[in-house]
């Protein structure tokens, strides 16, 4: 059986670092549907062609995209591995469907994580990211600078600002989680499920806190 964690929480809470930093130490496999999005639109692939102007102006991608895309991911997914799923499901609608689409590649719904930050936070988290456009590693100017300024530890390219950290776009997407995906947090602590994190402190102590967590879930 494969075992799905949900990582949830807002634009910017960090779920990307932590789920990275957890599945680095555990042997999980991060799984952030928004990178999957961002290489699809890099790819210009039928589905990256689609959900383009949905992410440059900081909404969601239909459903469906998504259904096809985390449909294929978890058949082809080996028997008891473990999926950090950072960015989905992120309305009720994508929670509902996931019970199914996990039932159909044989993995189950372990329960959720959620990251909680002050909105202060996230706005200077967002504010500073920086991103490799060619490896993905994630960066940010004050809390976790590159050794050498705007250049990519790990493949040396140039790092880029993420379209839709614009500050127009981040409110947008800040206005979009509360209205679709804040609710995605009942509904996984409806069914008890749920494990919330104060995500206010360094990366590495709230990645500790999450290992924890997901521990305690799988
Ligand atoms: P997605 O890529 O999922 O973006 P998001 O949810 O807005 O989350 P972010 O990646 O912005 O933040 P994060 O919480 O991962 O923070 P991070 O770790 O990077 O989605 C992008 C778009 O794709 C969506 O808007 C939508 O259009 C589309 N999409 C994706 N999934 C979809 C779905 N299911 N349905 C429909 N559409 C979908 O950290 C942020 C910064 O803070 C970094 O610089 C980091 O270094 C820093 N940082 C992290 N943790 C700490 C810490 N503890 N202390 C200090 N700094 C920290």
């Amino acid at each position: 059986m494969k075992k799905i964690v949900v990582f949830l929480g807002a634009p910017g809470a960090g779920k990307g670092t932590a789920a990275a930093a957890v599945a680095s130490s555990t042997g999980a496999r991060h799984v952030s549907t928004g990178a999957m999005l961002r290489d699809a639109v890099s790819r210009g692939t039928p589905a990256g062609l689609e959900a383009k102007s949905y992410m440059e102006a900081g909404g969601l991608v239909p459903d469906e995209v998504l259904y096809k895309m985390v449909g294929e991911l978890l058949a082809d997914a080996p028997d008891g591995t473990i999926l950090f799923f950072d960015g989905f499901p992120r309305n009720v609608a994508q929670a509902e469907a996931l019970s199914g689409l996990a039932a159909s590649g044989g993995a189950e719904v372990a329960g959720a994580v959620c990251l909680d930050v002050s909105k202060d936070a996230l706005l200077a988290r967002l504010g500073g990211r920086r991103v490799c456009p060619t490896c993905g590693a994630g960066y940010h100017v004050a809390t976790l600078p590159p050794k050498k300024e705007g250049v990519c530890d790990k493949c040396g390219a140039a790092l880029v600002v993420r379209a839709d950290d614009q500050p127009a776009t981040i409110a947008h997407r800040l206005e979009v989680y509360e209205k679709a995906t804040a609710p995605v947090i009942g509904f996984y602590e409806t069914s008890g499920a749920l494990r919330r994190i104060d995500a206010s402190g360094p990366a590495a102590d709230v990645a500790a806190l999450v290992e924890n967590a997901v521990k305690a879930l799988v």
